[in-house]
């Protein structure tokens, strides 16, 4: 079983996240794109294909943050109705007030709340997703429960999220990037350079594949499996209730 913080330890942590995510969130968008070169639009767009099975159902997109995960799944299913659920309310509403005006506007729920708690009844939704969230969780274990509550039956989860590639030519290219020429860059647009050395630490401090997939196991999903994409610097992890 993979250690857990106390309480204390995480309210702490939602705290920072909570803060950090806040001061940025009006250059969020902006800066994905910036120091992703736009890549990550193909991350979100191939992990909302996998839920092509439940056209209709209604999904929940946890740390939804300002909605392009939602925006890109309202996008591909035409009748798609999505929850959209974050802790930082300054995120949520910078997302909301970027929203193009088509009819997804009137698809998308935003709700500000926690995904260690998520308000929302049992058996919900077809499908849940978690685009770079499952990494900022205080409590991972409690999350990925939550997220197995709130699903139907046969319903799945996605998980999008940053890993580290083990390519010989790559791993140190990558390192390089994120430790040196992200937290200046996005420090120089953003404003908030420790936000940005946040994500390079969190990135080297999450968990294993293998032990994020256990964790899923732990949490009830079976089916569960990993899909590395682009050299491995993100993957998506599947698992079904
Ligand atoms: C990197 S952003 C990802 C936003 C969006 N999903 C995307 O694809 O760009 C992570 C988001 O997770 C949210 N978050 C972190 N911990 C959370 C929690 N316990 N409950 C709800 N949201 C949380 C943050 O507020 C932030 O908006």
């Amino acid at each position: 079983m993979v250690e857990q913080p106390s309480l204390s330890q995480a309210d702490e942590k939602k705290k920072f996240v909570r803060d950090k995510f806040s001061s940025i969130s009006g250059r969020y968008d902006l800066l994905n794109s910036l120091l992703s070169m736009q890549i990550d639009r193909y991350w979100r767009w191939k992990t909302t294909r996998l839920l092509r099975e439940f056209p209709a159902g209604p999904v929940l997109d946890l740390c939804a943050g300002t909605l392009p995960l939602s925006l890109e799944l309202t996008r591909q299913t035409k009748q798609r109705q999505v929850l959209s659920v974050d802790f930082c309310e300054d995120m949520l509403k910078a997302g909301q007030q970027a929203l193009p005006q088509d009819d997804r506007k009137g698809r998308i729920f935003p709700v500000c709340g926690d995904g260690e708690e998520i308000p929302a009844p049992s058996d919900t939704f077809h499908g849940c997703t978690v685009a770079f969230g499952v990494r900022n969780l205080a409590r991972t274990q409690q999350g990925l429960q939550e997220m197995h509550r709130v699903l139907k039956h046969s319903g799945k989860l996605l998980i999008l999220e940053f890993s580290r590639p083990t390519n010989p030519v790559i791993k140190p290219l990558y390192a390089f990037y994120l430790n040196k020429v992200l937290p200046k860059v996005a420090g120089m647009v953003s404003g908030d350079k420790e936000a940005y050395e946040y994500l390079a630490s969190s990135i080297a401090a999450f968990y294993e594949p293998e032990e994020l997939l256990t964790m899923m196991r732990q949490a009830g999903f079976s089916h569960v499996e990993r899909k590395p994409l682009s050299f491995g610097i993100v993957s998506i992890y599947i698992g079904v209730k």
